[in-house]
């Protein structure tokens, strides 16, 4: 089936970092490169760490964000519980690549899916997937082998209306099955408000999280009775907030790792801007042309291919006043903020990319920057494309 074909495909790619032949300074980038700062990122991670460890609670990170198996490890070796793919095809990169501890968050419905997921369960620790319909139920009980041990995770949704049961005898069933079938351990419940988690005001994000965890949690103990043993969900706009549910056991949270500038135009509970995190994620262009300089804007070297565009325009990292507008696939026109001089040709400028997730996808590589300024590596983004 054409899931295999796709999975053999990304058995042949690398997930290891590569060293350069020789340091190189982000002015020398082949630009437009994504750059990952990496002492902004291991500083997130101990952040992220000390802040589940103090409510305890675990992290189970969010793959979707980074697609890249030496951050997955990096996130494990700072205390995750595990590591969340969006999809099959983004697990099978990761548990290729040594990562064995893996939940799927959405659910699965073909046949091609499932046949690779056997393959997965095989070589993982602990593979988890969620559920939320009787036709997925349906068809993992066809097609998934009887030596393979897949956990069940009850996915619930509230109000998004994305994925997640609705219908309480659904979800009856889904965990009815996952306790007798001997292919299946009834492994948790998963609830992911994701239009919460950029709500601008945090006292306003609280509440209305809160109370989504309450209703999810309340159709949970009705399907089940006791709670498995895990309750996994929220993100990173509610990270703060949903530690105080007593019965979550692990929060998904994915863009504290890079922050964006869609996350920090957010409120945190202490301050105006979400700063509790470290931008780590930048993407340097070059100036390229200047037909408008007269305006004081030039034009880099960086478009829609460059960043995700569905979320507004990038921001100068070094918070220069000044504003971005995409001009085409390829382009960007950076205007200067009043009184600043305009970038000379050829000049490297980096941006705070608009949202992470999309933006990564984009890129092969993450161009590894050291405390001294330098780049010695590139660590590839295996799981980029993996959206299947
Ligand atoms: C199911 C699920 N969990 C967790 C996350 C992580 O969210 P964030 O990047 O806001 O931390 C996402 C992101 O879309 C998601 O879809």
């Amino acid at each position: 089936m054409s899931e295999t074909f796709l999975f053999e495909r990304l058995k042949t790619v690398s997930w290891q970092a590569r060293e350069l032949p020789k340091p190189i300074a982000i002015d020398e980038l082949p630009t437009p490169a994504l750059i990952l700062d990496q002492a902004a990122m291991e500083r997130n991670l101990e952040a992220m760490s000390r802040h589940v460890s103090a409510h305890h609670k675990g992290a189970r990170p969010h793959a979707k964000t980074h697609k890249c198996v030496l951050i997955a490890q990096a996130q494990l070796r700072h205390g995750a519980v595990g590591i969340c793919a969006a999809k099959v095809g983004e697990a099978a990169a990761l548990i290729l690549g040594g990562v064995d501890r893996v939940l799927i968050t959405s659910p699965v419905t073909s046949p091609g899916k499932v046949q690779v997921l056997a393959e997965l369960a095989k070589r993982a620790s602990e593979l988890l997937l969620v559920v939320d319909s009787s036709a997925g139920l349906e068809l993992l009980c066809t097609y998934l082998p009887g030596d393979v041990r897949l956990g069940l995770v009850l996915d619930v949704d509230v109000e998004m209306g994305r994925t997640g049961a609705r219908d309480a005898d659904v979800a009856k069933r889904i965990v009815e099955t996952a306790r007798r079938d001997p292919r299946f351990w009834f492994a948790g419940v998963q609830h992911y408000a994701g239009h919460l988690q950029h709500i601008a005001g945090f006292d306003e994000r609280k509440k209305r999280s809160l109370e989504s965890w309450e209703k999810a949690l309340h159709f949970a103990r009705a399907a089940c009775d006791a709670l498995p043993p895990i309750v996994s969900g929220g993100g990173s706009g509610t990270y703060a907030i949903d530690v105080d549910v007593t019965a979550i056991t692990d929060l998904q949270v994915g863009s504290y790792l890079f922050m964006d500038r869609e996350y920090r135009d957010i409120e945190s509970a202490h301050a105006k801007v979400f700063n509790e995190f470290e931008v780590s994620l930048t993407v340097a262009c070059t100036a390229i042309s200047a037909p408008l300089a007269s305006l004081g804007a030039v034009s880099v070297n960086g478009g829609f291919k460059a960043f995700a565009s569905d979320s507004g325009v990038p921001v100068p990292y070094d918070g220069a006043p000044g504003k971005f507008r995409f001009a085409g696939d390829e382009h960007g026109v950076f205007r200067v903020g009043e009184g600043a001089a305009c970038p000379a040709l050829g000049s490297v400028l980096r941006f705070v990319v608009p949202h992470c997730d999309p933006t990564v996808n984009l890129h092969d590589w993450y161009w590894v920057l050291e405390p001294d300024g330098l780049i010695r590596s590139v660590w590839p983004i295996t799981a980029r494309g993996m959206t299947w």
